[in-house]
């Protein structure tokens, strides 16, 4: 996978990715990111990427140009006959979720548009933009946060990035169900001690102990979510009980 970031803020995009598990996956190079300087493309003497809005209004506007401009560079460097999927990170866009990780990672590269001030100018995006992502219900700064979220989530499905161990982790989710708690030593801390079942060694009372944890756990936090959870047949039965004593 290699992902190519459009950004006015280059390092903020390459350090923040380059650590932990992706550091390590583009290390061992099975996923690449390229980020590419919007300013780098401006053609005004001041290296100006934004102007007013048309209409008025508050704030500036970012110029098709540059952006345009930008991307041309990138589809020489990538230098493949179709055209990539096109990212851009805003409040309207669709809301992203594990599922849109999972299909995104799919692809063999990816591109992103983080924008800036009060927008980006409409005619560059539909010239563009083939996907429209939003990372959720609240207003940002600019599109580096959200990519870097997406890219981050995107890469853990991409094949070879997490360890076996660690997908384990990401399965998890797939049956819509929060993670159940962690402890980790010493046994007991600030005098709290961790659940005895855990210490118990009995694999399948732990597995049990942690589904209903999670079911809990989703219940209290995310009770939408238990409407597509995946229960075997004594998660289920528990999550029915659950129910009933809250119906009560
Ligand atoms: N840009 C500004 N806010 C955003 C959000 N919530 N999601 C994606 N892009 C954004």
């Amino acid at each position: 996978m290699k992902y190519y970031v459009m950004t006015l803020f280059p390092e903020m995009v390459s350090e923040g990715l380059h650590t932990s598990i992706l550091g390590r996956a583009m290390d061992a190079g099975i996923i690449s990111l390229e980020t590419v300087n919007i300013r780098d493309y401006s053609e005004d003497k001041h290296r100006h990427v934004d102007d007013y809005p048309y209409g008025g209004g508050a704030g500036m506007v970012m110029a098709p140009g540059p952006i345009a401009r930008t991307y041309d560079a990138i589809l020489e460097k990538r230098n493949k006959p179709d055209r990539p999927r096109v990212i851009y990170l805003t409040p309207w866009g669709k809301v992203f979720k594990q599922e849109d990780a999972k299909e995104l990672a799919k692809e063999d590269d990816l591109v992103f548009l983080c924008g800036h001030y009060e927008g980006v100018d409409e005619r560059v995006l539909e010239e563009i933009v083939t996907d429209y992502y939003s990372i959720g219900d609240y207003v940002l700064s600019g599109g580096e946060l959200p990519a870097m979220v997406m890219i981050d989530a995107i890469s853990r499905m991409v094949p070879g990035v997490l360890t076996n161990e660690e997908s384990g982790d990401a399965e998890s989710f797939e049956n819509s169900l929060l993670e159940y708690p962690q402890y980790t030593r010493p046994e007991e801390w600030n005098g709290r001690t961790v659940p005895e079942v855990l210490l118990s060694g009995n694999h399948k009372k732990i597995a049990e102990w942690r589904t209903e944890r999670s079911i809990d756990r989703t219940m209290q936090y995310r009770p939408e979510l238990m409407e597509q959870a995946v229960l075997d047949k004594k998660a289920g039965k528990y999550y029915k009980e659950r129910l009933k004593n809250s119906e009560e």
